[in-house]
């Protein structure tokens, strides 16, 4: 099969890596990539929004599949796209991407099929949604409805913040238009996970847990990131929690999005407060995590390939699936001031040596190749990864792996896997 990945994070670094070694993987390529991915794949210069010249180069190449990784494309329905030229991906439709694209529409649906989720009400007026506040416990979290790269949640701990909260989002409209329309919801207490499994509009397969870590600094302090690391299996999720997560969360999902009569193919990421009245959704992504894909990819044992495509095609309920007992743990590197404001062009010197310890793999989530020389390019610019026995034998080596690299700057929590290990 000759495969092309979209995408040129961390993720997709992973993703590349994973499928280069599946047998059924004859030609690889990434757009548009990045200096890591250039190791494993064949490296094109295209944007992960120009659908038609994705499709371009699909039929020049005579790509057979393509693997999406970011939740943007998705959501603008490059999936459609491709269908519509005779393309074959990995990933929901436009339509099913909502359920990542609209926290309303994901909100609703769950609401209507009575998955368990904070309760909420969804607002297109500032003066509603204070109201609203008014006659709520005191402590609310606010979200814009559309997609605001992760930083369109704010946690209010009294009233007065959840008011400047609305007026952040819906006047000054911090994050545009996607606070068109806020949610205001229940705050919910508990362990936070993330659930990933593989969905073929009708099956579904448990992939793993992982826990990530979304503050940039030690200790969970600091402003929220994309996430600064992760590792999986997470120790909370034992084999009764996990029935529990597929029969109360996962399956009705998929049974809902089939009877709205939007199927979803592709990888369900269930963000998941663990309550003390059981699983409930924080919220659910339509693609892999990053940097948590990166921990799940080097404990599949199966074809990765032959798993993704099955969810296209269907018959994910006749592909085998094994995976690595050991856990596995990523570190994120980030350039210095992530995730303010940052400089790209900073050396990064003597990965080789990261590279080649065992049971290490060294995935690039930000990087260019300069004159010869690899550069930072991006706030999240590496994913040292790691496996163990344990979560503490995993991030023992991870960081070992980080002390190897020279990169003034750079900088990365010390501290990834803390909960586990505590
Ligand atoms: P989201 O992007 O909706 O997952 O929100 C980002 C983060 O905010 C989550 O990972 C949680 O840590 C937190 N969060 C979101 N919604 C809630 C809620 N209803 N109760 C408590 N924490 C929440
Ligand atoms: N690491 C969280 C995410 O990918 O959304």
């Amino acid at each position: 099969m000759k495969v092309l990945v979209i995408g040129s994070g961390g993720r997709e670094h992973a993703l590349c890596w994973a499928i280069s070694r599946s047998k059924k993987c004859k030609k690889l390529y990434a757009a548009p990539g990045n200096a890591g991915i250039a190791q494993v794949a064949e490296c094109v210069d295209i944007a992960v929004m120009d659908d038609q010249a994705i499709i371009n180069f699909c039929n020049a190449e005579k790509i057979d599949f393509v693997v999406i990784g970011p939740e943007a494309p998705l959501v603008a329905g490059l999936v459609d796209d491709l269908a519509r030229a005779g393309i074959k991906s990995f990933g929901p439709n436009g339509v099913a991407a909502q359920i990542e694209g609209s926290k309303g529409f994901m909100k609703d649906l769950l609401g209507k099929y009575g998955i368990p989720t904070a309760s909420y009400g969804r607002f297109d007026e500032p003066d509603a949604a204070k109201e609203y506040i008014m006659r709520l416990e005191e402590k609310v979290v606010v979200k814009a409805d559309g997609l605001a790269a992760g930083k369109g949640v704010i946690l209010c701990h009294n009233k007065n913040e959840a008011y400047a909260a609305i007026d952040h989002l819906m006047t000054e409209r911090a994050f545009g238009i996607a606070g068109d329309e806020v949610l205001v919801e229940e705050f919910m207490e508990g362990e936070e996970v993330s659930f990933f499994a593989l969905v073929d509009g009708n099956n579904s397969v448990p992939l793993a847990s992982a826990q990530d870590h979304k503050a940039a600094f030690d200790g969970d302090t600091g402003p929220n990131t994309g996430g600064m690391g992760a590792y999986s299996p997470a120790p909370v999720i034992d084999s009764a929690m996990e029935a529990k997560i597929m029969e109360t969360i996962i399956n009705p999902t998929i049974k809902a999005m089939v009877e709205e009569g939007c199927p979803f193919r592709g990888v369900l990421f269930a963000g998941l407060m663990l309550t003390k009245d059981g699983p409930k959704v924080l919220e659910f992504n339509a693609r892999f995590g990053d940097p948590e894909c990166q921990a799940l990819m080097v404990r599949m044992k199966s074809d990765v390939l032959e798993a993704l495509v099955a969810c296209a095609d269907g018959t994910l309920d006749k592909t085998e699936f094994s995976w690595s007992d050991d856990t596995a743990l990523t570190v994120v590197m980030a350039t210095n001031g992530y995730p303010g404001h940052y400089e790209n062009g900073s050396e990064i010197k003597n990965i080789e040596a990261a590279e080649k310890m065992p049971g290490v793999e060294v995935f690039h989530a930000g990087t260019k190749m300069d004159d010869g020389k690899l550069v930072g390019f991006g706030g999240r610019v590496l994913g040292i990864t790691a496996t163990g026995k344990s979560v503490k034998e995993a991030q023992e080596l991870a960081y070992k792996a980080v002390d190897a690299i020279d990169w003034p700057g750079g900088f990365c929590r010390r501290d990834i896997g803390w909960r586990a290990i505590k």
